[in-house]
This record gives structure tokens, sequence and C-alpha cells, in this order.
């Protein structure tokens, strides 16, 4: 493990691969974001495409720290090239699939909220199994939260929120924050995402479902 000064270097020049996204395979997992960041509640985003929600966020809550886990690299760069101009000092994004990542790089019990935002960009039926909004990427989610922990989804596609909700009920370890109702219609961001804006702009109906870590272990 390479020794570095983290509180005298700006992530970016602390991890001199960064841009390539794939820095974490030099590191001991589970990640000790300590060496990289100020402490703070830890909050990750996954799919954050170019990053605009992420930044923003982390622009909004200087004393948090925001990770972000993408495997577009296109976006991954673009997001990499803004913390820069923008000198953000609490964002970390990570190239690669969700799943591995979200197993691999974090702590049990370690994660404040995670974020999904609009996750499904091709809604067929053929790419169903490689949807991120399964009850096994709740699962895994919910053991990475800490009690009390927020699990933040969002979605414009009826049928995919049909399936993350039912996902949701058979997660023993998360309940929902809203139990009235199946899911939210209006957004509980201080901030838009760059789809949630393409698809308001065309009209189309956002829902948002926030689910909790229970306190006890299920
Ligand atoms: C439609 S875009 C939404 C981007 C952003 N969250 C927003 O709302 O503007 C969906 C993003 O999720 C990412 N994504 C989907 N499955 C993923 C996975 N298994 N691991 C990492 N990223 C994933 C895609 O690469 C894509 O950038």
């Amino acid at each position: 493990m390479r020794d570095l000064p983290p509180d005298k270097l700006p992530v970016w020049e602390a991890i001199p691969r960064l841009e390539l996204g794939d820095w974490w395979k030099e590191e001991d997992l589970p990640i000790d974001w300590d060496r990289f960041l100020k402490p703070g509640p830890t909050k990750l985003e996954i799919g954050y495409g170019g990053g605009d929600f992420l930044l923003e966020m982390a622009l909004m809550e200087p004393s948090a720290r925001f990770i972000g886990v993408e495997r577009f690299g296109e976006g991954h760069r673009r997001l990499v090239k803004r913390m820069m101009q923008e000198k953000a000092l609490n964002v970390l994004p990570v190239m690669g699939d969700a799943y591995i990542l979200l197993n691999l790089l974090f702590a049990d019990s370690s994660l404040h909220a995670i974020y999904v935002n609009c996750p499904d960009t091709w809604p067929k039926a053929r790419h169903a199994s490689k949807r991120l909004l399964t009850e096994e990427l709740f699962t895994i989610a919910a053991r990475k939260l800490c009690p009390g922990g927020s699990m933040y989804v969002s979605t414009d596609d009826a049928p995919y929120a049909m399936q993350a909700a039912q996902a949701f009920s058979k997660t023993a370890a998360l309940e929902s924050s809203h139990p009235e109702e199946q899911w939210l219609l209006k957004s509980p961001y201080p901030t838009e995402t760059r789809y949630e804006l393409k698809w308001r702009r065309e009209g189309r109906e956002m829902r948002y479902f926030i689910y909790r870590r229970k306190q006890e272990r299920v």
C-alpha cells in the first residue's frame, strides 16, 4: 500500500491513477477512505453517469464525503475533470461494476446513504438480468449501510419501479421510510440528476423510493 499524506494533498493529486478509475486495485480492501477523504458520513452514488448529481450533492454538503461507482468511462473522466475544476475535496469516483465494487470496496455498516438514480438506460426485457434494482443489489446494500442509513432510488420507468418495489419488499434488512405509499412522486433531493431532468422535460413521471436499514441485523 502506498503511503500518502491525504491531509496535505487533494484526492486528484493523492491518487495518480484516478483518471483510469481502477486506482482501487492498488489498495488494501475494503478501502480505508480516511486515507483520501476527510472523515465524515460516507455516501455512495451507484451509476453516477456524468457525475452532475454526485458533484452537486458533495458541494452542498462539504462535511460528508461522496463516493461514486460507474462503469461508463467517459462519464468517469468527465467527473474527474469537473471535480478538479470545482476543487471538490470530498468526492471520489471509482470505475467498475456496482455489484462487485459495492461488495469489495466498502466495509459492512460503513455507508450512511446509497443513491441509485435512473439506472435503466435500456429498459428492454433482455436487459432485465443486468438491472441494478434487484433484491441481490439491495441485500448487499443493506449489509453496507449503517443502521438507520438510507437507500435512495429513482426511476421514470413504471414496470421497473414495480420490480424495485417488489425487490425492496423482499429485502428483510430494509424498511420503507414511506410505508403508506409504495413510492414517492415528489423528489426527496435538493437537486436533480441529468436523466431526471431529461425525463421530466419529456413529460415522464418520476418515482422515488427511500428505504432505511433496520437497527437490528435480520
Ligand atoms: C441512465 S444513466 C443515469 C445516470 C445518472 N444517475 C442520472 O440520473 O443522470 C444510468 C447509469 O448507470 C450506470 N450503470 C448501470 N449499471 C451499472 C452497474 N452495474 N455498475 C455501475 N454503473 C452502472 C450506467 O453506466 C449509466 O451511466
